[in-house]
């Protein structure tokens, strides 16, 4: 009965994650979408430590671990995640994401632990013909794989997170030399090949035969084991380590997906449905997130696996273009306040200002005067997938008035006036004309069809990837400089005078 109603909350459980999943797609019912699949992840959770036996039908007993470490993360994670900044998000993404992988990994650890106790390493007589040494140990090959797997893609998680972490809050600056490429691969083929050798070999008694003592064989097990785990977090390391520039945020999604399949593994290995179905989701959410954010950021899927991609992107700049183009508060506010369209181009600097609720302001009092406004959004504007999304939802800016990157430029040529806020490499024709920039073929928000652009940022500074932005050089183009929130302030004040 009992473990009925254990598999009734796994199966809810299993089934909000879908539900909210499918929410989470439209920033409408992204909160609520959060909320159902939360509260189902703590029916599956309540569910297994009240409910769960073994199969000796022994119940859990350590409760006092188990919530104390429930109540230590909850109040952590609870406390993290409310003084978080808007801009602080992907760190913290990271951070939690990169707890998970090491969560995977350790299970891993102490399963294998568990499992090859000297005890279970006996002379297996029945395959006495494989040679008097030959043994088993009480873990069945899938077992062995999963547990071997989970613990590879677990530290690799772990440790490539923790180094976006610290590049992303700038404890941690790019790293590469020479050769990195191949030292990469050579780590990933010995977890490949320490992994093979023990899948291979432990069954087989090759252990005991180089070992005089079954205590001397596991030694040399967990050598190898311990080598797999090693090479795991070097690799994590170093494929993040020389990642900089506008690639980032694929690496990010990269690792949430290895960190999901990881905990599937768990899943298998527990035989626990809802860790299998979490894992799954997240794994293959994370798999085509970062699909969507190579296409996005133009980068392959290939060079983010041999973590060969980036590092130049930050530090590569274009040439000067010239002269530049200056506007006044008051005739930007003219240019606006008398046109039928606009359309509001907002980008990390928006975040930085926190001018979200300004920028909401400007579109009401526009309204009011009959000017059409809308938002153009890019996929990776900001610092993470749906930043500007959620920073204008903040702002209650309706959804309606969100362009995807598509739609926007449909829209474009038939807008008079176009305010960039803070947005920098999303609108650089440099992607689209300059085969040298780093930033080439990552499709655009091609504000240069509109009528005229108006671009606010403090000064000529690039953007994150660190390269020139003709469009500010362009004869269409008016810089407006200052703070996005105070720009947006004195426009406000402005176009009320008029
Ligand atoms: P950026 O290219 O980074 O440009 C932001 C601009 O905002 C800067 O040039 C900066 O110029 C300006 N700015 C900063 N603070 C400001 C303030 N208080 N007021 C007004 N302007 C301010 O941003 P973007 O166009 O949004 O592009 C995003 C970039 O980040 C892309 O390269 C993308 O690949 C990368 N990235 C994206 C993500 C995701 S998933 N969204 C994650 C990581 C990285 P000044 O200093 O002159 O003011």
């Amino acid at each position: 009965m009992e473990l009925n109603i254990l598999t009734v909350c796994y199966l809810l459980g299993a089934i909000t994650f879908i539900l909210g999943l499918k929410m989470l797609s439209n920033p409408a019912t992204a909160r609520r979408g959060n909320q159902i699949a939360a509260t189902g992840m703590i029916v599956a959770i309540l569910g297994t430590i009240f409910l769960y036996r073994d199969d000796d039908g022994n119940r859990l007993h350590n409760h006092g671990w188990i919530f104390g470490g429930i109540l230590i993360g909850g109040v952590v994670g609870t406390l993290a995640a409310k003084k978080v900044k808007m801009t602080a998000m992907p760190e913290m993404v990271s951070m939690f994401n990169g707890m998970g992988g090491a969560c995977a990994a350790l299970i891993s650890i102490v399963e294998f632990n568990r499992l090859i106790k000297h005890p279970s390493w006996t002379i297996y007589p029945p395959l006495s013909s494989l040679g008097p040494s030959a043994f088993e140990i009480h873990l069945p090959n899938g077992e062995l794989l999963i547990i071997l797997l989970g613990l590879m893609i677990g530290s690799i998680s772990f440790a490539g997170s923790m180094i976006a972490w610290g590049k992303l809050n700038g404890t941690i600056k790019d790293f590469a030399f020479k050769g990195q490429h191949i030292l990469n691969l050579f780590f990933l083929l010995l977890m490949f090949a320490g992994i093979a050798f023990l899948m291979t070999n432990i069954q087989r008694g090759f252990f005991l035969d180089i070992a005089s003592t079954s205590i001397a064989a596991e030694v040399w097990v967990k050598l190898i084991f311990y080598g797999v785990l090693t090479f795991a977090l070097l690799y994590g390391i170093l494929f993040v380590m020389p990642i900089g520039g506008a690639d980032m945020p694929v690496v990010i999604s990269l690792l949430n997906s290895f960190t999901g399949v990881a905990a599937a593994c768990g899943g298998f290995l527990y035989n626990n449905k809802v860790m299998l179905t979490g894992g799954i989701l997240v794994g293959a959410a994370g798999t085509l997130l970062t699909i969507l954010m190579c296409k996005a950021m133009n980068r392959s899927l290939a060079n983010v696996l041999i973590g060969s991609f980036g590092g130049g992107a930050a530090a590569a700049a274009g040439k000067q273009q010239g002269g530049y183009k200056e506007i006044h508060i008051s005739d930007a506010a003219v240019a606006m306040a008398y046109a039928n369209k606009v359309m509001i181009v907002p980008g990390y600097g928006l975040a930085v200002a926190q001018a979200q609720h300004a920028c909401h302001d400007l579109e009401k009092l526009l309204n009011e005067r009959g000017v059409e406004v809308k938002y153009a959004i890019h996929p990776v504007a900001g610092r993470m997938p749906g930043h500007m999304n959620v920073l204008l939802a903040e702002a209650d800016v309706s959804y309606e008035k969100l362009e995807e990157m598509d739609e926007a430029n449909e829209e474009f040529p038939s807008t008079d006036v176009v305010l960039v806020l803070g947005a920098n490499d999303v609108v650089n024709p440099a992607a689209k004309t300059d085969t040298s920039s780093p930033i080439y073929g990552m499709p655009i928000l091609d504000v240069e069809l509109a009528k005229t652009i108006i671009v606010n940022k403090r000064s000529m500074k690039p953007g994150y990837a660190g390269i020139e932005n003709e469009l500010f050089f362009r004869k269409k183009t008016s810089m407006l400089f200052g703070d996005a929130k105070k720009v947006l302030q004195d426009l406000i004040a402005e176009i009320k005078q008029l």
